[in-house]
């Protein structure tokens, strides 16, 4: 199992954690908080969305008063809840109230390659005062997000992102017993404040990403839900994070895993040993059955120091038996066919830590005061950024083997746009479905896909900073 490097925390903010933990008063926090309503879901069947990006101010750390300065869809963070049932139409009408162009990419969903808002690839980014109307249908239910796809290091970073969630033929659980959970990691100032001023530090870019000091789940400190003894609920967590791959200790939340990234688990498994490890832009559905009077909690251990972030308050004696655990209706992907499949190879190099190798960005070889002015630290074959060619182009129908080499010193969580993946075993044997896998430092991995979705599609590394300073490219399907 993948770990993650250790925290590298600037000392002096350690006392906001500290805090934390410490949590003296966390009645008083937690009673204001106890059984917060969700965000209420929008249907955009039959009307049209309007997400509004736009500045906002926010309290992440309550227990300081401070309001922070972010970015949000409508003025709030996660933005509004998406809930559309499979195969319907999502229409959502983006205006640009921020200083910069934007765009958004709707994470998971195999889409129309033009709706797929990514500024500069698939479409025009949406200048400051211009809108964009998103419409499209989406092929899968499961557990998706959406987010801004323009600086998305800076834009996601601030607050841009929501949730979409798309229900199956028969919605499995209701509203009450199904929870929607993205998790963040921010870093915050002395004062408790989103800190804005270490944004796009070269450093952050070079090594992890810009991991922070504080984690919200639904924008909310510390929220607490309240869940009824030995009944069954669907949790869906998102990891919103820049950079953070939370690492969930399992014994504090049990349970059964029954999707990634969205897909159904043919099998689901019951987890009680194995961290869960969720890297940037991945999600989970856990089914849990609380029992009587043993709460649950999310807590994250990767520091060496168990950060609970999210509590689950259980009342009720509940039944002797435990309720089945309904099963999730795959959806319809395409399989790989791998006796004819190509393989292509994708070298990752760069970072901290790591033999920079050659870099090159935009048709310029970079030497170190290059890459210092530039901020492209990490190559994918070479080369810095989206490369003018494609790492490969396919005719619709031919099945991908991806053979991807990080030959970094740092973990990364790759991304595919338009289409889920497999990772394939020594023994190629397939793994489940995704759309973001994590490798580790100085692994290889082999995914395979099936380019069935025509268009111009991204590959990333969704360590926002990672894909900022040169992880990124791009595959072709005509
Ligand atoms: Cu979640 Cu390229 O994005
Ligand atoms: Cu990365």
């Amino acid at each position: 199992m993948l770990r993650a490097r250790r925290l590298s925390q600037p000392a002096d903010l350690s006392r906001l954690s500290r805090r934390a933990v410490l949590r003296g008063g966390a009645a008083a926090l937690s009673a204001g908080l106890a059984g917060i309503a969700l965000p209420r879901p929008v249907r955009a069947e039959g009307g049209v969305l309007t997400l509004t990006a736009e500045p906002f101010q926010h309290g992440l750390y309550p227990e300081s008063g401070a309001l922070s300065d972010l970015w949000g869809f409508n003025g709030q963070v996660p933005g509004p809840e998406i809930r559309v049932g499979r195969g319907e139409r999502v229409r959502v009408r983006l205006i640009n109230r921020l200083e910069e162009p934007t765009s958004i990419h709707w994470h998971g969903v195999r889409i129309a390659n033009g709706m797929d808002g990514v500024a500069g690839l698939t479409q025009e980014p949406v200048p400051p005062g211009g809108t964009f109307d998103y419409d499209f249908e989406v092929p899968d239910a499961g557990t998706y997000w959406y987010h801004a796809h323009a600086e998305s290091w800076n834009q996601v970073g601030r607050g841009l992102y929501g949730p979409l969630i798309i229900e199956g033929d028969t919605p499995e659980f209701d509203r009450d017993h199904d929870l929607v959970l993205i998790a963040d990691d921010w870093r915050l100032d002395q004062d408790g404040r989103f800190d804005a001023e270490s944004l796009g530090s070269l450093r952050d870019w070079s090594h992890a990403g810009r991991l922070g000091n504080w984690l919200t789940v639904n924008g909310i400190s510390n929220p607490e839900f309240d869940l009824v003894a030995g009944e069954a609920y669907r949790l869906r967590l998102t990891n919103a994070s820049n950079a953070r791959i939370l690492e969930i200790d399992p014994r504090r939340i049990g349970g059964t895993l029954v999707a990634l990234d969205g897909q159904p688990l043919a099998h689901s498994e019951d987890f009680d040993a194995d961290v869960l490890s969720l890297g940037p832009g991945q999600r989970i559905d856990v089914v849990v059955v609380p029992k009587p009077g043993r709460d649950l909690s999310l807590t994250e251990i990767s520091t060496g120091r168990p950060f609970e972030f999210a509590r689950f308050k259980v009342t009720g004696s509940g039944p002797a038996d435990r309720p089945a655990i309904p099963v999730l209706r795959p959806n319809a992907l395409t399989a790989p066919n791998l006796a004819e499949a190509r393989t292509v190879v994708l070298d990752m190099t760069g970072g901290a830590m790591g033999g920079m190798g050659e870099i090159r960005y935009r048709g310029e070889l970079l030497d170190r005061d290059a890459v210092m002015r530039t901020g492209q630290v990490w190559a994918f074959n070479g080369v810095a950024n989206r490369s003018e060619t494609p790492l490969f182009s396919a005719p619709r129908g031919e099945t991908i083997i991806l053979e991807i080499r990080n030959q970094t010193a740092w973990p990364h969580a790759m991304h595919t746009h338009g289409h889920h993946f497999q990772v394939l075993t020594s023994d190629d044997s397939l793994g489940p479905w995704r759309d973001t896998v994590l490798i580790g430092p100085r692994d290889t991995i082999r995914i395979t896909l099936a380019a069935d979705n025509p268009g111009k599609w991204l590959f990333h590394c969704h360590m926002l900073e990672h894909a900022a300073a040169g992880m990124n490219t791009w595959f072709e399907v005509t």
